[in-house]
């Protein structure tokens, strides 16, 4: 089959961790994928910088929405970050070209996710998000797909890696906030601009993108109570331990009697609850519903790793999804092609 060709806009944490899986993992995502996955094109602000990848083979363009508009590409990945700007012209200019568009930009959808949505659905292009979303957690192809049938009544977890590294390590290691989040921006789990972390809004960011995939209403990212982590000192870490439980920065969505309910804040989780349990990066989302009743999804929220392997399922979904795709082994790899089992001594 021919190869998927993708464009790259955005080599930061995860744009390099993306690049350096595919080009390291081509052979066996050529099977997985049903044809093989190249990149053709990329664009970031500094063609100088060395992002410790292999960019020789692909064509540099200093400005993504000329990617997006010229590119020889058939997916355009955006990888840059905020609702507007270059990520929101070069999304919008991928998908009124009909190309498909995998994001990982929890900002833009929050804000512009409806047009964007419509834009696609009339071009009749894919636009996955999965890692917008708790990072590699595959929570979006749960609502979307795994959960066709149900009906959600109430949505809620730890959606923000950097807040809930914070909050466990001033808890276990005694270290100041500053240094927490300093840390966590150092471990490339941070946003741009912190503040959306620490504030909560990226929280509620992707609390209102889950609850328009659970409930099917326009996305309302501004109507959430909202209140971050910022007030939250170690003095009040250990109260509530004493009292039994942990502070984690929750978002919540629930239907009620009188329309939909979304708050973003930090909560006391009782320490022996699963959710309690969850520390640092890892994020976890609980999922009630009628017919699977409630479902929660643990793994790591945010990172370079974690994140591109929820942008490389949405490739690998769209390469699966296009005429003339090799078809996807059943069991995981070609059934003539499985090893004899050899049991560990
Ligand atoms: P980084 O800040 O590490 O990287 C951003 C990249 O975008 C950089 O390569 C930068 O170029 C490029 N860029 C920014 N603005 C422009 C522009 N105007 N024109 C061209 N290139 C531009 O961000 P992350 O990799 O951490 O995050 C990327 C996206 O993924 C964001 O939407 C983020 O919210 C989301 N995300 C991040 C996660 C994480 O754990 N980091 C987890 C889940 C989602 P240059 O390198 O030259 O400066
Ligand atoms: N800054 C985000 C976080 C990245 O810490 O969770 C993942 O969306």
């Amino acid at each position: 089959a021919d190869a998927l060709k993708i464009g790259i806009a955005g080599l930061g944490t995860v744009g390099a961790s993306l690049v350096r899986i595919i080009q390291q993992k081509s052979n066996e995502l050529a099977v997985t994928c049903g044809r093989p996955i190249t990149i053709t094109a990329v664009s970031a602000r500094d063609k100088a910088r060395d992002r410790g990848i292999d960019l020789s083979t692909v064509t540099w363009f200093d400005r993504p929405e000329d990617l997006a508009e010229k590119g020889d590409i058939d997916v355009f990945v955006e990888l840059m970050g905020g609702a507007e700007g270059a990520a929101n012209v070069s999304v919008r200019t991928a998908l009124q070209r009909g190309l498909h568009v995998v994001t990982a930009n929890k900002a833009l959808l929050a804000y512009h996710g409806v047009e964007l949505a419509t834009i696609a659905e009339e071009k009749g292009s894919l636009l996955n998000f999965e890692a917008a979303v708790a990072g590699g957690i595959p929570v979006i192809k749960a609502l979307r797909e795994s959960l066709t049938g149900n009906s959600v009544s109430r949505i809620y977890g730890i959606m923000n890696g950097t807040c809930n590294y914070i909050l466990t390590k001033m808890e276990k290691e005694g270290l100041s906030f500053a240094e927490c989040l300093k840390e966590a921006q150092r471990l490339g789990y941070a946003e741009a601009d912190p503040a959306f972390d620490i504030e909560g809004n990226d929280t509620a960011h992707k609390l209102s993108i889950l609850t328009t995939l659970a409930f099917g209403n326009q996305i309302a990212a501004d109507d959430i109570y909202l209140e971050g982590i910022t007030n939250i000192s170690i003095e009040d870490i250990h109260a509530a331990a004493e009292l039994g439980y942990r502070i984690k920065l929750l978002g919540v969505a629930q239907r009620t009697d009188t329309g939909i309910e979304q708050r973003v804040h930090p909560t006391m989780v009782p320490v022996d609850s699963v959710i309690a349990q969850v520390d640092g990066v890892t994020n976890a989302v609980a999922i009630e519903s009628d017919v699977l009743g409630e479902l929660l999804m643990v793994g790591p929220g945010a990172g370079g790793n974690a994140t591109a392997s929820s942008v490389l399922g949405d490739i690998a979904d769209i390469a699966k999804s296009q005429p003339g795709a090799q078809r996807v082994p059943v069991l995981g790899h070609p059934a003539a092609t499985l090893e004899p089992y050899r049991k560990a001594q």
